[in-house]
């Protein structure tokens, strides 16, 4: 194994790692200030009890995003000096306009929102959640805008004499195409996970409510409110993640098209077609050889690829062979470069990240009937079901980064840098493993912590939450007023 290998590794474990806390966050931050918004105009107190509890379970993902985003930009300078040397000059803006105009809004609101309770006015702070919101979702544009670049390089030029991509036109790199059609998909997996992340929570609420009580110890007495509070809440992440998945279905769409036309070889390996086809049909399941370039088993959906990534049921797409073909004779510079990514990756990643996203919001749609009224499934694994939407959306959401980073290799930058060329000259395997080790020990650590607070917080509950003193809330309150359960960070 060589360095490059181990620093791909490396930077793979860390942006996956980063990844779980992302979309959650994202869809979350909007989640929490909807709930309070209703809070904000109905006064009921179960609005109240809802926002701060997932508010709370809300601001431990975003701490753990903040931390592994940090580490994800150390990378750049330890293991892919000679990317950075490429790309500096057109990164520099967008996430220099992501530090300042969208990360400072994110965290000057987001502490003004935490310790605003009770002391700002009832419409500041809830401004204050929204801005957060907002600015988490514009950070997002910025940081995918920078990633968009990387597939479909445009607004710049190459400097000969260093060698570097120099910015030419920052609004082109910002209304890139592929920028905005990554940002509707990214945004779309973000809703659909936090929205199956306040069903699981719900879910497992409800469960030991109405089947064990209130402590787990089965014989408690089911705590009403909390009831009906959670009632609530599966229901608007159910409708959340439905939404999701219509957007996430339509922008998926839209992003076959991109990738069928800016890296033909990404959708042919996806789908392990080998020969170019017009009416090219969509592989439900393939077993096949890649050392002799031919299946031996497909089973295909017809004409269901070229409407994908065509818009046209006849449409034609190229096969590996072809644009294998096409990019060496585009590259001669290049030398005999295997332009074929990990196929067997790329066929199963894109097959898992479309069906257990899509049986998460499946799920959602079923459970939106099942409750519709006032009713409630009477069996315990449908809620134990429902707890699993969370796995699955995550899993999704991996598997489409995997996807669409694997395969761009073995370019970095598609069509201009190779990642062989843009890894650090001076950094060798001890190096790398090294500080691999040092991360996956801290990653590990990490992780037990925010399971560890999750947890705590999820157990506690919300009942902890007492009305606003000038609130007129609704006197469904059944809180004792005391917070003893929850261990700190009561805001
Ligand atoms: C009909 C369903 C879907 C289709 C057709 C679809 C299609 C795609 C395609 C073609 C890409 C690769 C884009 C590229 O590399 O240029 C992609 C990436 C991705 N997908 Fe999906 N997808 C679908 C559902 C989902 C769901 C349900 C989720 C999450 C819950 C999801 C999450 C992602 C993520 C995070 C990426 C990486 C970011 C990006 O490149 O846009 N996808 N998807």
């Amino acid at each position: 194994m060589e360095a490059l290998d181990l620093a791909r590794w490396q930077f793979g474990i860390t942006t996956v790692y980063h990844f779980l806390f992302v979309p959650l966050t994202i869809g979350l931050s909007v989640i929490v200030a909807a709930l309070q918004t209703a809070w904000h105009r109905t006064g009921k107190h179960q609005y109240l009890q809802a926002t701060k509890f997932f508010g709370k379970l809300f601001l431990i993902n975003f701490a753990m995003g903040v931390v592994t985003g940090i580490v994800q930009e150390f990378q750049f300078g330890m293991n892919w000096s000679e990317y950075s040397r490429f790309v500096g000059d057109v990164f520099g803006a967008p996430l220099a306009m992501e530090a300042l105009l969208a990360f400072f809004l994110e965290s000057t609101f987001i502490g003004l929102w935490i310790f605003g309770w009770d002391k700002l006015p009832r419409r500041v702070h809830l401004a204050c959640i929204w801005i957060v919101a907002i600015g988490t979702n514009l950070s997002a544009y910025f940081i995918l805008a920078a990633n968009a670049w990387m597939r479909h390089p445009v607004g710049f030029e190459v400097n000969e004499e260093t060698g570097r991509a120099q910015l030419t036109d920052i609004w082109a790199v910002l209304s890139n195409d592929q920028a905005w059609s990554t940002y509707l998909h990214v945004v779309a997996g973000a809703f659909i996970t936090a929205g199956l992340f306040v069903v699981a929570v719900s879910a497992f609420k409800l469960l030991r409510s109405r089947y064990y009580g209130d402590s787990g110890t089965p014989g408690d007495v089911p705590h009403r409110s909390e009831h009906d509070l959670f009632r609530a809440t599966l229901r608007t992440g159910m409708v959340v993640t439905a939404l999701a998945g219509a957007l996430a279905a339509f922008s998926g769409h839209h992003q076959a098209q991109l990738m069928a036309e800016y890296e033909p070889m990404k959708t042919a390996s996806a789908e392990a077609l080998w020969d170019g086809e017009e009416g090219a049909g969509f592989s439900l399941f393939a077993v096949g050889d890649i050392e002799d370039g031919r299946n031996h088993v497909n089973i295909q959906i017809p004409k269901l690829l070229s409407f994908l990534a065509t818009n046209d049921v006849n449409g034609e797409v190229a096969g590996i062979n072809d644009v294998q073909r096409d990019l060496a004779a585009e590259h001669p510079g290049n030398g005999e470069v295997d332009y074929r990514p990990n196929i067997a990756v790329l066929y199963w990643a894109f097959r898992v990240m479309i069906g257990f996203g899509l049986a998460g919001v499946a799920l959602s749609v079923a459970g939106l009937w099942l409750t519709r009224g006032s009713r409630m499934p009477d069996r315990p694994w449908m809620y134990r079901l429902a707890i699993l939407g969370l796995p699955a959306a995550l899993t999704a959401n991996i598997c489409g980064w995997i996807l669409t980073e694997m395969g761009r290799q073995p370019w970095v930058v598609v069509g201009e840098l190779l990642t062989a060329a843009g890894v650090s000259p001076g950094v060798g395997l001890g190096s790398v493993a090294f500080t691999l080790t040092g991360f996956t020990l801290l990653y590990g650590v990490l992780a037990v912590v925010e399971a560890g607070l999750l947890w705590r917080y999820v157990k506690a509950g919300p009942s902890h939450v007492v009305p606003n003193k000038e609130d007129g809330a609704d006197d469904s309150d059944d809180s004792d007023g005391a917070d003893t359960a929850v261990p700190a960070f009561v805001y």
